[in-house]
């Protein structure tokens, strides 16, 4: 009836195109819930990430099916909270109706929905935590950030390589920093390296100091260091250096998350050449694609923002859930979507080419040796060698059962 009126009045143009159905008509919003970290000590990263996603759509909305509309929906869990992340992931499903879950900075938030994630049929895209098991927790979890094996297995094999023989491991008492001390362990001893001690620190402590001067009497050739990116890594960087561990000839290795990009202007007092790390993602590198992202970055962002690897992560994920959206015309079916995102590949990343893995629905890509350097009076993460295009080591050497 209600069809009739608009077309019998002769409304105006767009009363005829809701009567006949047209491309406007059928305008659709898909929800994106996005749970993420945006006040506390992890502020900072949730930050980073989500200006990723607003640059994502701004580039791409104009590659959307016609009609169709995303919203992302964000969250605060606030930090490492499990419930909260569990609460919050729930209403985003059962009140918003989201097609996607994304976020998860930390891994106990990441493990706490993946319960949900199933039983509701939410692919879930997961832009940080790195914990190797997270993915395994659901079938309708995939991953694009990195998983801590991926780094520090390599990196290990590296630094035996380098002659160092005695390492110690020094990580936050959590998920992440546990994959960090066994695959350091494991690729060090298996080089020819011995582990003369191990400390897990609690993901309260502000306060490095005991545990660096510990170490210091400890007299290892290398230390390996975890703790959660952000202004967390600038103290723990700032501990080794005024305990003088650098001077005492102690290296400084570990993943990139201890020296994030945009963190590095806070660690002015940090030698040129004395810290190694590994990672997927350097803000300085020279790929084109990581040029005309960071140009793009700065252009919306101001020049004193610099992109980290939350960054490049929420990016690709987004990347991820737009191909999952335009290969189904924006009709979303949850199992069509994971089909999707497996063995989905973005060789236009920042980071260089990415992809998820069909099988483990977890990241592949290369990982850099970088040394922290002075590049034209600023501390840069500097890619000196490249490793391949990477699956998660801790997958060959635990199957799944
Ligand atoms: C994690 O909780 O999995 C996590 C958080 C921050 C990082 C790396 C891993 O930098």
């Amino acid at each position: 009836m209600r069809r009739r009126q608009f077309v019998r009045a002769g409304a105006g143009a767009a009363a005829i195109a809701v009567a006949s159905g047209s491309a406007s008509a059928q305008a659709q919003t898909i929800k994106v819930g996005m749970v993420a970290t945006m006040s506390g000590g992890g502020a900072s990263i949730g930050d980073l990430m989500d200006k990723a996603v607003r640059l994502y759509q701004k580039q791409h909305d104009k590659d959307l099916p016609s009609g169709v509309k995303v919203e992302v929906i964000r969250r605060d869990d606030g930090g490492a909270n499990p419930d909260v992340a569990k609460r919050l992931a729930t209403e985003l499903v059962t009140r918003d109706r989201v097609s996607f879950l994304t976020g998860f900075i930390y891994t106990p938030n990441a493990m706490a929905v993946a319960e949900l994630a199933t039983e509701a049929k939410v692919p879930t895209v997961i832009m940080n935590a790195g914990t190797s098991v997270i993915v395994r927790r659901s079938p309708y979890f995939a991953r694009t950030s990195f998983t801590m094996w991926q780094s520090a297995y390599p990196l290990a094999q590296w630094a035996a390589k380098q002659g160092l023989k005695r390492g110690y491991t020094a990580v936050s008492d959590y998920g992440p920093g546990h994959d960090i001390e066994a695959a350091f362990d494991k690729g060090f001893t298996e080089a020819g390296g011995q582990i003369i001690g191990k400390v897990r620190i609690p993901l309260t402590v502000v306060d490095f100091a005991p545990f660096m001067q510990r170490i210091k009497d400890e007299k290892p050739d290398v230390l390996c260091i975890f703790v959660p990116a952000g202004k967390v890594a600038t103290a723990i960087m700032k501990a080794y250096i005024d305990l003088g561990l650098h001077t005492a000839g102690i290296k400084l290795v570990g993943p990139g998350d201890i020296t994030p990009d945009e963190e590095l202007p806070n660690m002015a007092d940090v030698p040129s050449g004395i810290v190694t790390t590994m990672h997927h993602y350097s803000a300085s590198s020279t790929r084109p694609q990581n040029v005309a992202f960071v140009k793009a970055w700065q252009a919306e962002y101001g020049a004193g923002s610099t992109p980290s690897f939350y960054s490049v992560g929420a990016w690709d994920a987004m990347a991820a859930i737009y191909h999952a959206i335009i290969q189904q015309g924006g009709k979303l079916d949850p199992d069509k979507t994971m089909a999707l995102l497996k063995g989905w590949r973005n060789p236009d990343s920042p980071r260089g080419p990415m992809g998820i893995d069909a099988e483990t629905r977890d990241i592949v890509q290369s990982v850099y040796l970088r040394r922290l350097d002075r590049v034209d009076g600023q501390l840069r993460n500097v890619e000196i060698e490249s490793f391949g295009e990477v699956k998660d080591p801790w997958v060959r050497f635990n199957p799944p059962r």
